[in-house]
C-alpha cells in the first residue's frame, strides 16, 4: 500500500509508540484487502465499549493506548454502548466492581479526548454524516445505516481499527469504500405490507439468513420512517453481516445498484418468524438499536392507557434522545408506569443478571440475547408485549 511520508514517518515511530501502534493496525488491514491507499475520514465510531464484552485484555489494550499523550482522535469520535447507564448505574442493579472497571474504560477514551457519548445511533447524537462521506464506524448497525439510508461509506470496523483510524483520521481504501462494491447481490421481493417495526426486524431476520455478508436489493417495500430501516438494517447486519441494503425508489444509491441477471427472493408474510415463549418475559426491552425521540413517545403512549406494569420496561437510548424526550414529558411518563429509560447502554452488552426472559421487537435482540446473554427470548410488538405484562 502507498504511505504518504508522513504517513511512513508515523510508522517508523517518530510520533511515538500510540501513533506507531495505530497506523500499524491500519496498514496490515490495508495489506489483507489489498488497498491501494489510505484515505481520510470525516469521523469514528469505536466498538469494543462495554467492560462486558472487552474484558481485562481490552481495559488494557485501551488504557496502554491512552497513557501516551500523543495518543488524541484526530477526527470527531463517539462510542458504542457502555456496559451500564453511566450515571445511573445502581438502578440498573450492576455491581461496584464492574462499574468501577467500566468506568475506567471510558476514562481511558476520555483521555484521547473521544466525545464520550455511549450509542449505537451516533446518527440521532449529533453525528449525523452526508451522503457520500468516508467514515471509520464499527456497530453493524450503525454502519448499514450509514452505508443505506445517508449514502455515507463505511466498511464495519471492528475494536481496535476503529480506535487506530480515529486517531490517525484515516483508513484503508477497499470494501464498502469504493464504488464498484456497492452494487447488490439478491433481490427480495416483499410480498406483503409490513405492518410494524417488529415485522420489519423479521424481514431483517429472514433477508440477513439468506444473503449472508451481501447486498440486498428489496423491491416493493416502503420505509414508512428512518426507524424503520434503522431496524431493518440491525436485523440483518446480525442474522447475516449486511452492511449495505438498497430499497427501490427510497435509499440514495438505488438507481444502477441491480444488473438484469440477480437472482430474485420472494418474501412472505408467513416466512417470518416470530418468538413465542410460554413464560411471560421477566424484563420488556425496547431500543435496539437505541430508541429515536419517536420510539419513545410511542411507547409513552402506550404505556399511558395502562394502569401499571407487572414486568420491568426498559428504553434504552441516547442521553441527547433522552434529554429531549424528557423536555417532551416521555420519559416521566415511562418511569411513573414503573419503566426505566436508559442511557449509554443495552442489555446485549450490558450484565443481566436478574432476567430469564426478554421481550423485544428488535431482531437483533432477538438474534444475540440468547447467544450472547442466554436469555430466553419473545420476539413480537411493542403492543403486544406491552399487553402481556399489564398490571
Ligand atoms: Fe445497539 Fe445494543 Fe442493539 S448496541 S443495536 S442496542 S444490541
Amino acid at each position: 500500500m502507498y504511505l504518504t511520508g508522513e504517513e511512513e514517518s508515523i510508522v517508523q515511530g517518530e510520533k511515538g509508540k500510540a501513533m506507531q501502534k495505530a497506523m500499524k493496525i491500519l496498514t496490515t488491514l490495508g495489506d489483507i484487502y489489498d488497498a491501494d491507499r489510505l484515505i481520510p475520514v470525516k469521523s469514528a465510531q469505536i466498538s469494543g465499549v462495554s467492560y462486558k464484552t472487552v474484558g481485562e485484555a481490552g481495559l488494557r489494550f485501551i488504557e496502554d493506548f491512552s497513557k501516551d499523550e500523543r495518543a488524541k482522535v484526530s477526527v470527531p469520535t463517539t462510542l458504542n454502548p457502555a456496559g451500564m447507564d453511566l450515571s445511573n448505574w445502581g438502578k440498573m442493579k450492576i455491581d461496584e466492581d464492574f462499574a468501577d472497571k467500566q468506568e475506567r474504560v471510558i476514562d481511558a477514551f476520555k483521555k484521547m479526548d473521544v466525545t464520550l457519548t455511549c450509542t449505537c445511533t451516533p446518527y440521532l447524537s449529533g453525528n449525523l454524516p452526508k451522503f457520500g462521506d468516508h467514515l471509520a464506524w464499527a456497530e453493524s448497525s450503525a454502519v448499514s445505516f450509514a452505508n443505506s439510508i445517508i449514502g455515507a461509506r463505511t466498511n464495519r470496523e471492528g475494536g481496535p481499527s476503529s480506535l487506530a483510524a480515529s486517531i490517525i483520521g484515516k483508513v484503508p481504501e477497499y470494501g464498502l469504500h469504493l464504488k464498484e462494491n456497492r452494487k447488490a447481490t439478491k433481490i427480495i421481493k416483499i410480498n406483503f405490507e409490513p405492518s410494524d417495526m417488529s415485522e420489519f426486524s423479521g424481514i431483517g431476520i429472514e433477508v440477513g439468513d439468506i444473503v449472508g455478508d451481501g447486498i440486498p436489493y428489496f423491491k416493493d417495500l416502503r420505509l414508512p420512517s428512518i426507524d424503520h430501516g434503522k431496524i431493518l438494517g440491525a436485523a440483518m447486519a446480525a442474522s447475516g453481516s449486511v452492511a449495505l441494503y438498497h430499497v427501490e425508489e427510497e435509499t440514495p444509491e438505488w438507481e444502477n445498484a441491480i444488473r438484469d441477471d440477480l437472482e430474485v427472493i420472494e418474501i412472505e408474510r408467513e416466512d417470518l418468524e416470530f418468538r413465542k415463549d410460554e413464560d411471560k418475559p421477566d424484563l420488556i426491552y425496547v431500543g435496539c438499536p437505541h430508541a429515536s425521540l419517536e420510539e419513545i413517545r410511542e411507547v409513552s403512549d402506550f404505556i399511558e392507557n395502562i394502569s401499571g406494569l407487572s414486568s420491568d420496561l426498559w428504553v434504552s437510548t441516547s442521553s441527547g434522545v433522552k434529554e429531549l424526550a424528557s423536555k417532551q414529558g416521555y420519559v416521566e411518563k415511562i418511569e411513573e408506569k414503573g419503566g426505566l429509560v436508559i442511557t449509554d447502554t443495552c442489555p446485549v452488552v450490558a450484565p443481566l443478571e436478574n432476567y430469564k426472559v426478554i421481550g423485544t421487537n428488535s431482531g437483533k435482540a432477538a438474534e444475540y440475547l440468547p447467544t450472547m446473554n442466554n436469555k430466553k427470548v419473545i420476539f413480537d410488538s411493542i403492543k403486544n408485549l406491552l399487553s402481556m405484562v399489564e398490571d
